[in-house]
């Protein structure tokens, strides 16, 4: 697939104006939460819901995406009836559909992709694919205080962590990403490797609330040299080390759990503090699921408050996979007319510093 050519984008789209409002409706598939939201261009987010497929997968220790896919066949249908309910409206009342098209697990996006698709088709108005890490980098656009372009983005999910330079919406240059595992992988790996279990990153998170992140040493990847790219599979090398070769308790649990949370979030601070001062840039938006780490967002606070950067992060359960950072993305390119073409085409993989510019029309 050659995503320069950007066969999918169709820029001659019916909708050609900002000055239009719309009704989105936003379809998230891409891993184990089906989200389903309805946004308005004028009145702003009218419902979300979202089903978490968390209890399914744990008996397995990880996401299946066989079942994951099968899952959101069976959620998502009345989930949109659910979602337009809660809003009071109906399918007639839909102007556009957006749907999450990658990156992620290819099944559980075609789901998505062929419902919000169909659905378009059957209502006749325009379709556009989302891309996932655009819908996690908007997100904090959905709060009361929205961040305003340009700004950094540390996006911490469990597939990516990367700084994000943004200089409009759509215009996204990517200063730096992990080069192995992404911080909410470590996270995951990091609490089964200490037994426990799936999902992983908020319970690891929970255990640290009551360790002493000092008394292990752990080591701060990658930040010893410059440079914005990220490591964190040495740090679960590491805990793997002190955790199996140590008296195994509960306090040494906790206190491996404090001091890997630690080290992760330091290192991210470090990180965000290097791209603040390499784009001169006055805003940081943190965003995916790591940015619902309570000790990431005080952390990050204190530094923008010593700094001088203001912090924006989206509401704990938009730090998440959810459907309404999706009709939000998709609306702001349905606004700047743009629209997919018919086909199915979802991906795995989709970088985002490829996605097209939107261009204010008239100006
Ligand atoms: O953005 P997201 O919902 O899904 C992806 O796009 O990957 O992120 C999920 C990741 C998981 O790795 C999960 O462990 C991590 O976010 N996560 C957390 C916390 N809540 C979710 N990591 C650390 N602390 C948390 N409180
Ligand atoms: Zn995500």
């Amino acid at each position: 697939m050659l995503f320069s050519s950007f066969c999918w984008l169709d820029l001659q789209s019916p909708l050609q104006t900002w000055d239009i409002t719309l009704i989105v409706l936003g379809i998230e598939t891409s891993c184990d939460e089906t989200g389903v939201a309805l946004y308005d261009s004028e009145a702003g987010l009218r419902a979300h819901v979202l089903f978490s497929q968390v209890d399914i997968h744990a008996e397995y220790g990880g996401v299946v995406p066989e079942i994951a896919s099968r899952d959101h066949v069976r959620k998502l249908l009345p989930l949109i009836n659910q979602c337009l309910e809660a809003a009071g409206l109906t399918r007639a009342d839909i102007d556009g559909v957006a749907y999450t098209a990658g990156p992620g697990l290819i099944g559980a996006l075609l789901v998505g992709t062929a419902t919000g698709r169909s659905i378009a088709m059957g209502l006749d108005r325009p379709a556009i694919a989302v891309h996932h890490m655009e819908g996690h980098l908007l997100a904090p656009m959905l709060e009361a205080d929205p961040p305003s372009v340009p700004f950094v983005a540390l996006l911490v999910s469990g597939g990516h962590t990367m700084l994000v330079e943004v200089r409009s919406i759509g215009e996204y240059k990517i200063l730096g990403e992990t080069l192995d595992d992404a911080a909410g992988e470590a996270f995951d790996k990091t609490a089964k490797l200490l037994g426990l279990g799936y999902p992983g990153g908020p319970a690891l998170a929970k255990l640290a609330e009551q360790g002493d992140a000092e008394r292990f040493r752990f080591p701060l990847p990658m930040t010893n040299r410059p440079g914005l790219a990220f490591r964190f599979s040495g740090l679960k090398t590491h805990t793997r080390n002190l955790w199996l070769n140590g008296e195994q308790n509960d306090t040494t649990q906790a206190d491996i759990a404090a001091g890997f949370q630690k080290a992760v979030v330091d290192t991210l601070v470090i990180k965000c503090r290097r791209a603040m001062q390499h784009t001169r840039a006055q805003q940081l938006v943190v965003a995916g699921g790591g940015g619902a780490n309570l000790e990431l967002r005080q952390t990050l606070q204190r530094a923008g408050e010593k700094y001088g950067w203001k912090v924006s992060y989206p509401r704990l359960e938009f730090c998440t996979d959810n459907g309404a950072m999706i009709a939000f993305a998709g609306c702001q390119r349905l606004l700047a007319g743009q629209t997919t073409g018919p086909g199915l085409q979802a991906f795995a993989r989709w970088p985002l510093d490829q996605l097209p510019a939107i261009e204010i029309p008239g100006s």
